[in-house]
């Protein structure tokens, strides 16, 4: 009951105080992940560039200010009305100006059109898709030829929150993950150890063959 109730929040926050508490609990967790994801994008200033579960926006606040092109755009997709949400009030300059804009929709039926995207990053999403295959499938059909996908997790804390019944399924397990980007025409498929300050996590790169 407790464990479903901490899933649904984790995976889709709704606006009551336990969505509220998950994104306060995303915001101090998650940031080294967010701007890890980021950085290691490289992203140039004229890239459109996609966030997939943005969650309250953290990610979204780092990328922007590297798009400094007028061509450059940030596009985010999350699901959750609540986080679209609060979201938006985080990152609202970057909105008004026409830098970033915020999609609700469902990362296995993409909002966006095929091979518009150069980049994409996401950190802890993929972990509560019904069904991996379609979801890389989607985002292999957004991007461009040669576009770049980054996916920043931390194994250890994954594991525990599995450990806990927080999360339905084994979707969580990075060689899951990492099979579904190979069955749906991503390759130079690769996980890496990497550390910021003390704080340890991994990075899954993926490149969309086309
Ligand atoms: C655990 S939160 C992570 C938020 C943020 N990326 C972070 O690491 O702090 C998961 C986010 O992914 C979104 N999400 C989960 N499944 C999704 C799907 N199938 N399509 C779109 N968004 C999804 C949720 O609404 C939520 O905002």
């Amino acid at each position: 009951m407790l464990a479903n109730k901490i899933n649904q929040q984790l995976s889709h926050p709704s606006k009551s105080l336990a969505g509220w508490l998950a994104s306060r609990f995303f915001l101090w967790h998650n940031k080294v992940l967010e701007e890890n994801a980021v950085k290691l994008l490289q992203i140039q200033p004229d890239d459109t560039v996609l966030e997939v579960g943005f969650g309250p926006g953290l990610g979204l606040r780092a990328a922007a200010p590297l798009l400094t092109s007028p061509k450059g755009k940030l596009i985010g997709v999350d699901y959750s009305e609540y986080m679209v949400s609060k979201a938006s009030k985080a990152v609202k300059k970057h909105i008004a100006s026409g830098k970033i804009s915020l999609i609700r929709g469902n990362v296995l039926e993409m909002p966006l059109p095929n091979n518009s995207i150069d980049k994409i990053y996401h950190c802890n999403c993929y972990y509560f898709w019904p069904d991996l295959k379609a979801g890389t499938s989607e985002l292999h059909r957004v991007m461009k030829p040669g576009a770049l996908m980054v996916t920043t997790l931390k194994h250890s804390s994954i594991k525990t929150i599995a450990s806990k019944s927080f999360l339905r399924g084994d979707n969580w397990q990075p060689e899951l993950y990492m099979e579904a980007l190979c069955a749906t025409g991503f390759t130079d498929i690769r996980i890496q150890e990497l550390k910021d300050g003390r704080t340890s996590f991994q990075a899954v790169f993926a490149t969309a063959s086309k």
